[in-house]
């Protein structure tokens, strides 16, 4: 049987996820239910990064423990992943146990390979990022991402050899490994530029796991939190979902996942993932997210604007995947009362009442020969996830204008009540992974000969 693994980054739980982080949660879903769709056996894996010092400071201000601190946090996780219908099958803590044996077992790989040595680090470190900066990427000393003063810092530290890697990871880019196409540039040039090694351990605080070769230190939190994608599939039945298909992450995070991440894994013998895709960057009316400014949407305003299959998909009909976007309230609720209430609601409604009246009887459907089956699922494998719904709904408009011109009102024609039917059939199937509730209504309407009126789908806003 075909597999199927695919990640979300692991989240900081230093607060509550917002729209952003529902973004990459929602698509990886939809990805996992397509390949669910289509027999294969899947992995989905997401969950939090909960080590270093951006989590420790957080649960200092509020008196908290580290573990005590994101246990709250990682429970509100969960039941906003469920609120959301992200179905994953695992949620990876990086504080589990498992995982942490197998980071400590990574570590040491790379260290019997000669690739980690002892060295000292002085270097501008933002904590947001937890990662280090040199003077040259600041911006006037800040953090060209949190525009944040980064802190100068000097330190005994051991280094990955990531420089020894560069020809390695070029021979895999070669392969197509970065996705979108417009992604991938950006990091082969600074491969190519050249790279330094990377300072992978910490002593100036100790909420993190310690190097099984230097207890004294702690390892540094992102090389803690790529493995994660690796230790889950270490459990029990899992070994077979590694390598991973895709890692699915927001572009501020690609460097970390297309080349520190694969270097780690060539260093300790493993196979690197398959592929990985960073997805742009999401604003809120035209602004960046921030709590500061109070920019922010959470779960439960996500789904109280037009209902949750609405917001799954504004998220994706409305953002070419792969690229920057905007999140917009009275957009969401537009194409919740034009596309999903007007078009698919009145499709459905339309066509159940006339079936219910007149009753459908089998004949050679013309009207799927519009259907563009072949290139949904293309655009589903090259991760076109607007695309899909682009030309799921140029058929949703193509039957409406088939109703109108085939009037089965007047006609009571009982075969072109049966081409609609096996064409919304059609439509819901390609749409669930994107609506799963309303293509659940919808499959049971529909799913016998005897059809009954649909109730409502999308009520008007
Ligand atoms: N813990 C690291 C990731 C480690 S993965 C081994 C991290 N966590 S995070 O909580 O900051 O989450 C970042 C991710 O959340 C982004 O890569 C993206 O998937 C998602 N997003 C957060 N804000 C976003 C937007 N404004 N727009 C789109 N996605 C965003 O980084």
């Amino acid at each position: 049987m075909k597999k199927f693994y695919v990640t979300t980054p692991i989240f900081y739980p230093n607060d509550i996820p917002h729209v952003g982080h529902a973004y990459t949660a929602i698509a990886a879903d939809i990805l996992a239910r397509w390949h669910r769709l289509k027999g294969e056996d899947v992995f989905f894996l997401t969950g939090t990064d909960e080590h270093g010092k951006k989590i420790e400071s957080a649960a200092k201000k509020q008196g908290k423990k580290p573990k005590e601190f994101v246990d709250e946090l990682v429970k509100k996780y969960k039941d906003d992943w469920k609120k959301l219908n992200v179905d994953y099958d695992r949620f990876i803590r990086t504080t589990d146990k498992d995982h942490e044996k197998v980071v400590r077992e990574i570590l040491q790989k790379c260290y019997d390979k000669k690739d980690i040595y002892l060295g000292k680090y002085e270097g501008f470190y933002c904590t947001p990022c937890e990662q280090y900066y040199t003077e040259k990427d600041l911006v006037d000393g800040f953090c060209p991402v949190h525009k944040i003063k980064a802190e100068k810092l000097k330190e005994k530290s051991y280094f990955f050899k990531l420089s020894k890697y560069r020809k390695k990871l070029l021979a895999l880019y070669k392969k197509g490994f970065i996705l979108p196409k417009s992604r991938e540039m950006e990091i082969i040039n600074r491969v190519r530029g050249g790279l330094q090694d990377l300072s992978i351990s910490r002593t100036s605080f100790d909420w993190g796991i310690k190097l099984p070769f230097d207890e004294k230190h702690i390892a540094y939190v992102w090389f803690d939190a790529l493995t994660n994608y690796y230790s889950a599939t270490r459990e029990k039945g899992k070994e077979k979902f590694w390598p991973a298909d895709l890692h699915l992450m927001g572009k501020e995070i690609l460097w970390f996942h297309s080349a520190i991440w694969p270097a780690i894994l060539l260093s300790a013998g493993i196979k690197p993932p398959k592929n990985v895709f960073a997805h742009g960057w999401l604003t809120i009316e035209g602004e960046k997210i921030s709590k500061t400014t109070g920019n922010v949407i959470n779960v439960d305003e996500l789904v109280s604007l037009a209902g949750l299959d609405s917001a799954r998909y504004f998220l994706m009909r409305s953002v070419p995947f792969g690229e920057d976007g905007d999140f917009s309230r009275t957009a969401l609720v537009d194409r919740h009362n034009n596309e999903l209430a007007d078009k698919l609601g009145n499709l459905v409604s339309r066509v159940s009442a006339l079936a219910e009246k007149y009753g459908i009887e089998k004949t050679q459907n013309d009207l799927m020969k519009k259907f563009k089956e072949k290139e949904i699922e293309n655009h589903f494998e090259n991760y076109e996830l607007d695309k899909v719904l682009n030309e799921i709904f140029a058929f949703v408009d193509i039957c409406n204008e088939y109703v109108q011109e085939k009037k089965p009102w007047e006609t009571h024609d009982k075969k072109v009540l049966f081409e609609l039917v096996e064409a919304i059939r059609k439509i819901s199937f390609y749409l669930s992974p994107f609506i799963p509730q309303t293509s659940e209504k919808i499959n049971k309407i529909f799913e016998t000969n005897k059809i009954k009126k649909a109730e409502v789908l999308f009520k008007k806003i």
